[in-house]
């Protein structure tokens, strides 16, 4: 019997999908190399924008075929899109041949829903679950191991659906994190690890007693062994000096930092609930970059957040212009069903969306071929 994971959306996601991989052979599944012959094929959703819901709906409509071939084909949809109510019902509904719809707290549980789909097609969807701290996982990602210290947001920026689909925040405890580490060095096969959160810099706010980032990074270092540490996501309202100390006297701490800035402009980034502003922002570059002076800093963008003018915009532009980011991810607002943005007044068009996305993209690239010829 073969499995076949499919998965959407952020690196937290691909991380699941190899907790999926997991539970699957565990139930005594093997991997398969294509849809076709699989038994089981499992969809790891993202809502982030719509786009990424459109390719979920594509690809789920082309199964019909497959599951007309193999009669017994299991096909199971979980992650972020299905943890809303709406949308999971919605996908049962117009979709007869998916077999499981589970929200996102529900995935431990995986191997249990399969084993019952012999009773008739499931679908669960928890409104909040604790953080599993020892679920085993599948490694898939060559010589980097993910490591999950903390799960939820707590940032409610108005445009993301990330807190509505991942409940709010919760850390792992340190000693469970440190235990994983020791583990996955004494394995010998990964030189890299990578820590993983949506606010990384607001790490074990939450315990009793608290643990702050910079102190887990520290003990972290001070393990044995032969490793780079990263980490991801940081917002800059969080990111404290402790942390960029740290960075910059830790030798096995790469020295990169994804800082994602959104907009250059006050009125949009207050608009959006980052709770910074744009010399706020420019301020933390450059203490980063006085600090670290060889640091890479890449960073996330949105255009044509509702009401955004051009002038507002030139002010985004006019940022990437003065950071000289080594690579930015520029993103359409995508309005999201529930949250705060979705129903302001002044949304933009798609038209204009695209003009500022390629403005900021052929910027990214001039920078980057004059720092290449540099
Ligand atoms: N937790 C991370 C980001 C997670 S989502 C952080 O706070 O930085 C990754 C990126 O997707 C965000 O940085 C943002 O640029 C983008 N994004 C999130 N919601 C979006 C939306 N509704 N439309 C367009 N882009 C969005
Ligand atoms: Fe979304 Fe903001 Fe939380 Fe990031 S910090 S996941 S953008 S709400
Ligand atoms: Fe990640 Fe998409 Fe969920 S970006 S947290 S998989 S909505």
């Amino acid at each position: 019997m073969k499995y076949f994971i499919v998965t959407y959306g952020c690196q937290m996601n691909v991380h699941e999908s190899e907790k999926i991989a997991a539970i699957l052979e565990d139930l005594g599944y093997i991997e398969g190399k294509t849809r076709e012959e699989a038994d089981i094929i499992v969809f790891n959703t993202c809502a982030i924008r719509e786009g990424a819901e459109d390719r979920l709906l594509g690809n789920v409509g082309n199964l019909k075929k497959l599951k007309k071939r193999n009669k017994n084909l299991i096909i199971a949809v979980c992650g972020c899109m299905t943890q809303k109510a709406q949308t999971a019902k919605k996908l049962m509904d117009t979709f007869p041949f998916i077999d499981i719809v589970l929200g996102t707290f529900n995935l431990p549980q995986l191997g249990e829903f399969i084993k019952k789909v012999r009773n008739g097609r499931q679908l669960e969807i928890l409104q909040e679950g604790d953080i599993d701290e020892f679920l085993p996982y599948k490694r898939t990602s060559g010589d980097n191991a993910w490591v999950n210290i903390m799960q939820g947001c707590n940032n409610f920026c108005t445009y993301c659906i990330v807190p509505y689909v991942k409940g709010r925040e919760k850390s792992r405890k340190e000693e469970n994190i440190l235990n994983e580490i020791k583990s996955i060095i004494a394995e010998k096969k990964y030189k890299k690890i990578t820590l993983l959160g949506q606010n990384v810099n607001s790490y074990g706010k939450d315990l009793e007693p608290p643990v702050t980032f910079s102190k887990l990074l520290k003990d972290i270092c001070e393990l044995d062994g032969d490793f780079v540490l990263s980490f991801m996501t940081s917002h800059p309202k969080d990111l404290t000096d402790d942390v960029i100390d740290i960075i910059a006297q830790e030798d096995k701490i790469e020295k990169y930092i994804h800082l994602p800035a959104q907009s250059g402009n006050d009125r949009i980034l207050q608009l959006m609930n980052r709770k910074y502003t744009r010399e706020k922002y420019l301020s933390i570059i450059e203490k980063i970059r006085e600090k670290i002076p060889n640091c890479r800093i890449t960073s996330d963008f949105i255009v044509g957040f509702p009401s955004e003018t051009e002038n507002e915009f030139q002010d985004t532009y006019s940022l990437v212009e003065k950071v000289r980011f080594d690579s930015i991810f520029a993103f359409m607002y995508s309005p999201r069903e529930g949250t705060a943005a979705s129903k302001m007044d002044g949304q933009i068009s798609e038209d204009v969306k695209h003009e500022r996305v390629n403005k900021l993209l052929l910027l990214e690239k001039r920078i980057q071929e004059e720092d290449n010829k540099r």
